[in-house]
């Protein structure tokens, strides 16, 4: 049996994909269905946190008793996120945000044209490091989606982005990453430890992460 050990803890999760709009009728986006997400925002809410799960677009139901925020593209999930960071005690971004978005956006459909054509991309915020950035008492928690080099990449991302642990998340693994209900990741900290998992349920993925932030919190008094 779990302990409600996050009574009266305030935790800001966010999930799934972002899209980023080429015409009203097409999108730059991934394969992020946001199960991961969803099963850290029932996992946390069962375990007595207040939750609130800012989400792009998927078609999971909100577990009940989770407040949820749907966005669209990168710039609404940055605007909910910053938005509700600074009374939050932990900060989990599980969301697959998109880095570039089209640099126009074309009021109507685009036609087919008789030549191939070049869709020109502009960068977009990282909203994970800009959190890092403004962060005072909040855990901070990221994800990370490699094909390859996890942990290289993992801990790259954990210092660039001011963490106080990062999910390395194997992705192009049947049991892994976008769209299953399974899912391989290491927990990195900052003081270089590691902890691999085995394949496991999103679900006792999200409890094993939930264990490690009440830990940091408590560290953090
Ligand atoms: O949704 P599912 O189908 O269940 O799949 C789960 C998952 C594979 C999407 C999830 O477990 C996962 O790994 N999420 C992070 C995906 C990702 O975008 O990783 P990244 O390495 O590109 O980004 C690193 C971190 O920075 C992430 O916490 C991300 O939310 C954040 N980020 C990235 C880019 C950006 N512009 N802004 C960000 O905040």
């Amino acid at each position: 049996l779990i302990s409600k050990d996050l009574e009266g803890k305030k935790i800001l999760i966010s999930a799934g994909p972002t899209r980023e709009a080429i015409d009203p009728v097409r999108y730059i986006s991934n394969r992020s269905s946001g199960k991961m997400g969803y099963e850290i925002a029932r996992a946390a809410e069962y375990r007595g946190a207040e939750v609130t799960l800012v989400s792009g677009p998927v078609n999971l139901d909100v577990p009940v008793g989770v407040d949820c925020i749907s966005v669209t593209s990168v710039d609404e999930m940055a605007e909910a996120v910053f938005s509700r960071m600074e009374t939050a005690d932990a900060v989990i971004k599980v969301a697959a945000v998109a880095d570039y978005r089209p640099k126009n956006r074309a009021e109507h459909k685009i036609k087919k044209k008789s030549h191939d054509m070049t869709i020109e991309l502009d960068k977009n915020i990282d909203i994970l490091k800009e959190l890092g950035k403004r962060k005072t008492h909040q855990v901070l928690v990221g994800f990370a989606a490699e094909t390859q080099s996890l942990a290289e990449n993992a801990r790259k991302k954990i210092e660039a982005k001011n963490l106080d642990m990062i999910v390395g998340n194997l992705v192009g693994d049947p049991r892994s990453g976008f769209g299953t209900d399974t899912n391989i990741v290491t927990f990195f900290h900052p003081d270089g430890r590691k902890e691999p998992f085995e394949s496991m349920g999103k679900d006792q993925v999200a409890h094993e992460l939930l264990d490690r932030v009440v830990g940091l919190m408590k560290v953090r008094g």
